[in-house]
């Protein structure tokens, strides 16, 4: 059987749940996180998880990291430096890496391009204008007379999308981005876009160019507060599957993933690794695109990877070569996993940093884990160390004990200004998307 050593590039929950699912892998016998947190050093998971906390993720610094540790496969976690070409550069020493090539993750670096390329492709996706000029922008907006969502072309952190009400709030999105440059050069070009009613959801497929993999459906609760109150954040919580009827999923396939792949392939950009569809489902039942990621979520991948059996650097490993084995892994029926995230005083604006935390080290239940993001070791501690700080992860027969599960586990958990939203995955939170037996095209 083939043994690999792994090297996951990224520091936050997604690549410590990368890590955790890859160290279950059979076919695994190390894995290394660059630079990694607090809780990806760990010697009791199935393979050994080992934190190497080097500061660059620049490909040629990748590269050599890669050779210095005889690493088989590397698995990117950000945008960041798939953007930068961290695929590229890895393939061309020779080294196996899951993700797409720089040209390939063009669909997250630029809002422009996953807007023209899904017009071109005939995927449903909200009306759109693209701009470099104010003037431009406000004419569109008050032309256009209806709520709108006014995007940074390039990459800003995950803040550039603002979500108006007014055509005033959107006149001063367009101008903070144009003229002010709040967003540097990433806001050097807008998308202005048609608000979308409906339900979002988190579709994510393993992709050698060709043929998908689908992992389950995810639902991230984006907002800060309970009941979707207050600003967006990274993600405050996730849970999957949501049971989307067999019907809205081939429509997903059919009339966005599988169009995304051919319009990449005829561009000459072909797609590897994984691609996340945010998708709206509008209360016809259309399912929109609102964007491509070119990585996992999180914390969608903290409740995914706990629903996959088989070996996931198996099918990583198999995209890296061109040629994906959908068998490597199986997808688990009768079970559902919630993710709470504890999140630092302060966030999302200013997390503070430095606080201890404590109860990390008492005993939840066997399906609860502990998934770190924004933590760091001082001396025997372990403290914040950015804005979201944990996830915890309930894994269970259905998802109401699964959410149980975790949040039995946090309130063991405490450190000064934590902050989690209460009604992950709650009842009250599922709509349209939800029960197989909702009539076609019915909202409630
Ligand atoms: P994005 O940066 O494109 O992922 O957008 C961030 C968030 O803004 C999405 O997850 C949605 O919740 C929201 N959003 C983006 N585009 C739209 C849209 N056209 N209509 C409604 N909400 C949107
Ligand atoms: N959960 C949102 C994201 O990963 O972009």
């Amino acid at each position: 059987m083939t043994r690999r050593r792994v090297l996951v590039l990224g520091s936050g929950g997604r690549e410590h749940a990368l890590a955790l699912a890859l160290a279950r892998s059979p076919s695994v016998t190390e894995v290394l996180v660059q630079p990694g947190n607090a809780g990806t050093t760990c010697t009791t998971s199935a393979a050994p998880i080992r934190s190497l906390g080097g500061a660059s993720l620049a490909p040629d610094a990748v590269v050599a990291l890669a050779k210095e540790h005889a690493i088989d496969l590397v698995v990117v976690g950000p945008e960041g430096p798939l953007c930068e070409g961290v695929v590229d550069a890895l393939e061309a020493a020779g080294i196996a890496a899951f993700g797409p090539r720089r040209a390939a993750a063009r669909l997250e670096a630029s809002k422009a391009f996953l807007k023209r390329i899904a017009e071109q492709a005939g995927i449903p996706t909200a009306p759109f204008f693209i701009t470099t000029n104010y003037e431009d922008a406000a004419r569109y907006i008050d032309e256009r007379g209806c709520q709108v969502v006014v995007k940074t072309d390039g990459l800003a952190g995950g803040k550039g999308a603002i979500v108006t009400s007014t055509p005033e709030e959107a006149k001063a999105a367009a101008h903070a981005m144009l003229v002010e440059r709040v967003f540097g050069e990433a806001g050097a070009c807008i998308v202005i876009e048609d608000r979308l009613p409906g339900d979002e959801l988190s579709v994510h497929a393993v992709t050698d160019g060709e043929r998908i993999f689908v992992l389950p459906v995810a639902r991230d609760h984006k907002r800060i507060g309970d009941g979707d109150a207050g600003p967006n954040t990274g993600g405050m919580g996730a849970f999957a599957p949501v049971a989307v009827s067999q019907e809205l999923l081939a429509r997903i396939e059919r009339e966005v993933l599988l169009p995304t792949l051919d319009a990449m392939r005829r561009a000459g950009a072909p797609y590897r690794g994984v691609l996340y569809a945010g998708v709206m489902v509008a209360p016809d039942g259309t399912p929109n695109l609102l964007e491509h990621n070119v990585r996992f979520g999180d914390p969608e991948t903290q409740v995914l990877m706990p629903l996959l059996d088989g070996d996931v650097a198996e099918l990583f490993a198999s995209v890296a070569a061109g040629k994906l084995d959908e068998h490597a892994v199986t997808v688990a029926t009768k079970r559902s996993a919630v993710a709470v995230v504890l999140a630092a005083a302060g966030y999302p604006d200013t997390p503070r940093t430095g606080d201890p935390i404590r109860g990390l080290e008492q005993l939840g239940s066997a399906s609860s884990t502990i998934v770190h993001a924004g933590t760091q070791a001082r001396g025997s501690e372990c403290v914040t160390a950015g804005g979201r700080v944990l996830s915890v992860v309930g894994v269970a027969e259905t998802r109401e004990s699964a959410r149980v599960i975790a949040y039995e586990r946090a309130s063991l958990i405490e450190f000064a200004g934590m902050q989690f939203r209460k009604d992950i995955a709650a009842e009250g939170i599922l709509r349209a998307t939800e029960p197989d037996e909702t009539p076609k095209g019915n909202d409630q």
